[in-house]
């Protein structure tokens, strides 16, 4: 476990020689099966693994989140140890990714930015690109992890790599989900047991509209699952959206040579929860 970046430098800097590959999985902690499945594709396909645990003040356009945000180092340290004992842990200290009163850096993602998440958490993906850009120039990885559960994170970070020429491979990995259905999230530890039954009805709902979307129109269907979601008092629908996988733009009319996903964002109370699924 390294909990500055000199200590972590001195660790990989055999690998980096060689030229070894070095498989990386970025994440914020309070890890559940879902980051641990991105540390398996990691661990299976590098020399060296390496996990970072870091809640990034940057992301966190609600100061309310970023104080709730479960912060879970010791559980997260027994739990990849008993995965992988191999797994190299970089846990630093704000200090040791930002100067003091350091803001995020203005990026753009040639508009992906301005979609879904980026609409409703304004600043979050300036703050994603500042870390995960930072992260890249520490760990210098051969292949990074991230999950499709956060897929226009996902899209962005490919884009980052793309404009900053940054020669790392982004690996996409499937998403984890509880036996409901439901997508495994850090945040899904402040969900009461009937909150965390309820909450099923959100995947339910995102198959149903895979089984729709084949013959009924991307506005059919948004208006279908306002209604759902209408119908029960614990949830809050803050976006659904119908959009094309590589632009993350509101599909209006099906094309057929394009490929498309549903995209929700939900309170459960005040919990908020997102998920998506590929209706291709
Ligand atoms: P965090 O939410 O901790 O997620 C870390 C990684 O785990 C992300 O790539 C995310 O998509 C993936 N992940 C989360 N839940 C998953 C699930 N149920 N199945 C599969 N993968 C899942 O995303 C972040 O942290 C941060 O924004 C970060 C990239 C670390 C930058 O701070």
């Amino acid at each position: 476990v390294f909990k500055n970046k000199a200590d972590l430098a001195t660790h990989l800097k055999p690998f980096w020689a060689a030229r070894k590959s070095i498989g990386f999985v970025p994440t914020m902690g309070a890890l559940h099966q879902g980051h641990l499945s991105l540390l398996d594709a990691a661990a299976k396909n590098n020399t060296v693994t390496v996990i970072s645990i870091f809640v990034n003040p940057t992301q966190f356009n609600n100061p309310e989140d970023l104080v709730k945000y479960p912060r879970t180092l010791a559980a997260d340290i027994q739990k990849i140890e008993k995965q992988n004992p191999a797994v190299v842990i970089y846990a630093p200290e704000v200090a040791d990714l930002y100067r003091p009163n350091e803001k995020a850096a203005p990026f753009s993602f040639d508009g992906l930015e301005f979609q879904m998440e980026g609409k409703f958490r304004p600043g979050h993906f300036d703050g994603v690109g500042t870390v995960v850009k930072k992260l890249f120039e520490i760990v210098q990885p051969t292949n990074a992890y991230f999950g499709e559960k956060d897929f226009q994170q996902l899209q962005i970070v490919k884009k980052l790599v793309s404009k900053y020429k940054i020669p790392v491979n982004i690996v996409s990995c499937p998403i984890h989900r509880e036996v409901n259905g439901l997508a495994m999230s850090s945040r899904n530890e402040r969900l009461s047991d009937t909150e965390r039954k309820d909450a099923a009805l959100i995947y339910k709902t995102l198959q149903q509209v895979k089984l729709k979307f084949g013959t009924k129109s991307a506005k059919e269907v948004s208006d279908w699952v306002t209604k759902v979601f209408q119908n029960h008092q614990t949830f809050t629908l803050e976006y659904f959206e119908i959009a094309d996988e590589s632009t993350l733009k509101t599909c209006f009319r099906k094309s057929k040579n394009k490929k498309y996903r549903a995209f929700i964002a939900v309170f459960v109370n005040n919990i908020r929860l997102i998920d998506t699924i590929s209706l291709n």
